[in-house]
């Protein structure tokens, strides 16, 4: 008999939540990518037996919410509330098992940060000091760095951030620009001062717990990263944080300080407590009580980018205002599509709307992102045709296989039952015996390595079966040695289904129901299915990924594509939930800023081609004089003989992000007007335009 995992003794008390994405958009796919990890490693915990409570949570804060929901005429409630209404679809989309999603906008976070804040105080690790700063007259607000744009100190290039100059590349301070203006109102900003608090993180208290919380608990990358800032002196010492805004802002009021606000990243962890704490009033469960228990754990999932906030700020916020510092935190890379970075503000990359609009598998992705991730903080690429691969060769071919291979003979040819377990089956026992270096696997987060062991299984199974040959037996063998196999086979399939589970949740159950078990937990692999179970019919549990399909998925680039180079409001395409405007509503108001925003140049077309396979894009090369040769692929292929365009002269958006479109990259969009009926129009300057000259 094969040691097989024993039951736990005492389970574990985990509380798990994934980074509060900022309420001021979708999700993209790196969130989905985000909740895919965290999830996975939740319902394998579950079925170890573990108490687990996984919550997230919108973070609502913050001045780009308020300033977005002004432009919008809404208030940052209504603007948070919209954002929120639409999060179901995506989590339950992608299965994943949150159990509770709140809001740092909430009466629990106000509650939470307040009272850290004062715990913080009482322990002398704030104080305030006057802070001088930019400020915008016109809209009386204090400007972060991002809203503040003027002439390059070094080089006078026009219109750059405060932080460094797009032309020549010098690293200055904003109070440096020349002629800086405000990119909210226009206006000149004036220096202003104002009384800011701070959090003393250089507190030796501070940085004393942090050396010894940081400890070995953070995967290695994180915890050098972090030792690198604990450690670090002169100029790249550690500073204090500071933690205040003024009036206007969203946010949470500062106790005794009128005009005061959190900085939003003081109370956005809070979050997590705040949602968690939402979860335990409508569950009754002592909140207080939970996180006083030496047993219980806390920890986070994140992304690389927020290392800084949640190994310093927060777990020394945690520690000095008495309440429980986190256990861990799960640190991942981002997902790259085809090896390019995508765009949070831009939203390039896989739409996981579409792709769950189009009718692609959600477990396929959920796979096809664990067959990718480890435990380090590496990005994960989002290749199609290795998605392809993957998803038809292994989950499919390999796993899905066994099933559909001998299922049906139990069915037609034992009336659906079992034949007695064999326990000299050898790939049986050594499938068992895998429960645990699987576990191993799957708590460490390997989740790739542990694909690769589950498949490897399946590999031995299949050859199980291809040497068995149940077909062949079915017409001249044995009916006993064909019962034999077949069993066998289902036992294995069983088992993988077991270690598959957290990756595939809803395939699990549609295999429970196949197999006439109950929810599978990871302690049944000690365990088979006895003599004469009786299994349901087999109906066909996965199909294979239609390459068609990815083509559907990014195919939105190209209708976006089309719909921008034919409307004069560029929109999205009604599929994707965002209905475009129709041509007789003007579209809301824009400031000459935002208008100033895109850089539309002349373009003379040099090249004009048909593209393989695509049915309503043309591909141009274009001429942007001094902004050099430009490839855009354009939706215009229904009105446009490709010979006809060439030479002429059009306007290009210039400083369109680069999309990566199925048929390369496409490094602007040319303008078109359109109407309700068919037709479409290039524009064209009048002669003396040259290539390469503004349009404004
Ligand atoms: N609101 C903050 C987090 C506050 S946590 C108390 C924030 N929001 S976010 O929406 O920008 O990001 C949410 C999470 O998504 C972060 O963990 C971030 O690292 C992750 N990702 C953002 N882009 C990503 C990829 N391209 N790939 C994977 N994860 C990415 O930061
Ligand atoms: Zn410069």
């Amino acid at each position: 008999m094969p040691i097989l995992p024993t039951q736990v003794s005492t389970p574990r008390r985990l509380f798990v939540t994934t980074a509060l994405p900022y309420a001021n958009g979708s999700f993209h796919v790196g969130h989905i990518m985000e909740y895919i990890q965290a999830d996975i490693w939740v319902r394998f915990q579950r079925m170890q037996g573990h108490e687990v409570h996984f919550v997230g949570a919108d973070d609502a804060h913050g001045a780009p919410i308020m300033l977005k929901a002004e432009a919008e005429g809404i208030t940052p409630q209504q603007l948070v509330a919209r954002i929120a209404a639409e999060r179901p679809k995506y989590l339950q989309g992608f299965h994943i098992s949150f159990d509770n999603w709140h809001s740092t906008d909430s009466p629990e976070n106000v509650e939470l940060s307040q009272d850290i804040y004062r715990k913080l105080k009482a322990a002398g690790l704030i104080y305030s000091k006057p802070v001088e700063q930019f400020y915008d007259p016109v809209k009386g607000m204090f400007l972060a760095d991002r809203y503040i744009k003027g002439e390059c100190p070094n080089c006078g290039a026009k219109d750059q951030y405060g932080d460094a100059c797009e032309n020549c590349s010098s690293v200055y301070q904003p109070t440096d620009l020349k002629n800086p203006y405000s990119t909210l109102s226009g206006a000149a900003p004036v220096m202003k001062t104002s009384d800011h608090f701070f959090f003393k993180l250089s507190d030796p208290r501070c940085v004393d717990f942090l050396r010894e919380w940081v400890g070995d608990r953070l995967q290695s990358q994180v915890a050098n990263k972090a030792k690198e800032w604990l450690d670090g002196e002169g100029e790249k010492a550690l500073g204090d944080w500071d933690i205040s805004r003024d009036a206007p802002y969203f946010g949470i009021p500062i106790p005794d300080a009128p005009g005061k606000y959190f900085y939003v990243w003081l109370d956005a962890p809070v979050g997590y407590l705040a949602s968690f704490k939402n979860y335990c009033a409508k569950k009754g469960m002592d909140f207080d009580a939970f996180l006083a228990d030496p047993r219980s754990e806390q920890i986070h999932f994140i992304g690389k980018d927020i290392i800084y906030f949640h190994t310093l700020f927060w777990p020394a916020m945690l520690k000095f205002a008495d309440y429980k510092v986190p256990d861990n935190v799960h640190v991942h890379g981002f997902i790259t599509v085809s090896g390019e970075k995508m765009s949070k503000s831009r939203g390039t990359g896989i739409s996981p709307l579409r792709y769950l609009d189009i009718g692609m598998n959600p477990e396929w992705l959920r796979y096809y992102i664990a067959a990718k991730l480890n435990a380090n903080v590496e990005d994960v690429d989002f290749n199609p045709d290795d998605f392809v691969a993957r998803v038809n060769s292994d989950l499919v071919g390999k796993y899905i296989n066994i099933a559909s291979r001998c299922a049906g003979f139990i069915s037609k040819r034992f009336d659906g039952k079992m034949l007695e377990k064999d326990n000299g089956n050898a790939i049986i026992a050594a499938m068992q015996e895998a429960a645990a270096p699987i576990k191993e696997l799957f708590e460490a987060r390997e989740f790739a390595k542990a694909l690769r062991e589950i498949m490897s299984l399946a590999d031995k199974a299949n050859v199980f079966v291809d040497l068995n040959k149940p077909w062949e037996v079915a017409k001249t063998g044995k009916p006993a040695d064909l019962h034999r196999t077949c069993t066998d086979a289902l036992q294995m399939f069983r088992l993988l289904t077991i270690y598959l589970k957290p990756v595939l949740p809803t395939l699990a159950a549609s295999v429970e129901k196949f197999l006439n078990v109950g929810p599978l937990a990871w302690s049944d692999a000690a365990s088979l299915l006895p003599a004469d179970h009786r299994i349901n019919d087999y109906k066909h549990l996965m199909t294979r990924v239609d390459p068609k399909q990815l083509d559907a998925l990014f195919e939105i680039e190209e209708e976006r594509a089309k719909v921008t180079a034919s409307t004069p409001h560029p929109a999205t395409p009604a599929k994707s939930g965002v209905p475009a405007a129709p041509a007789t509503n003007q579209a809301d108001p824009i400031s000459i800023d935002d208008f100033a925003k895109i850089d539309l140049r002349i373009a003379r077309i040099v090249k004009a081609e048909h593209v393989e396979g695509a049915d309503k894009l043309l591909k141009l090369t274009l001429d942007v004089g001094a902004l050099g040769t430009r490839q855009v692929f354009a939706g215009i292929k229904s009105a446009y003989e490709p010979a006809k365009l060439e030479g002429r002269l059009t306007v290009v958006v210039a400083n369109l992000a680069p999309r990566k479109m199925k048929f390369g990259l496409s490094e602007g969009m040319v303008l078109a007007a359109s109407g309700d009926a068919p037709g479409l129009y290039l524009l064209a300057p009048d002669a003396g335009a040259e290539p390469g000259m503004r349009v404004k």
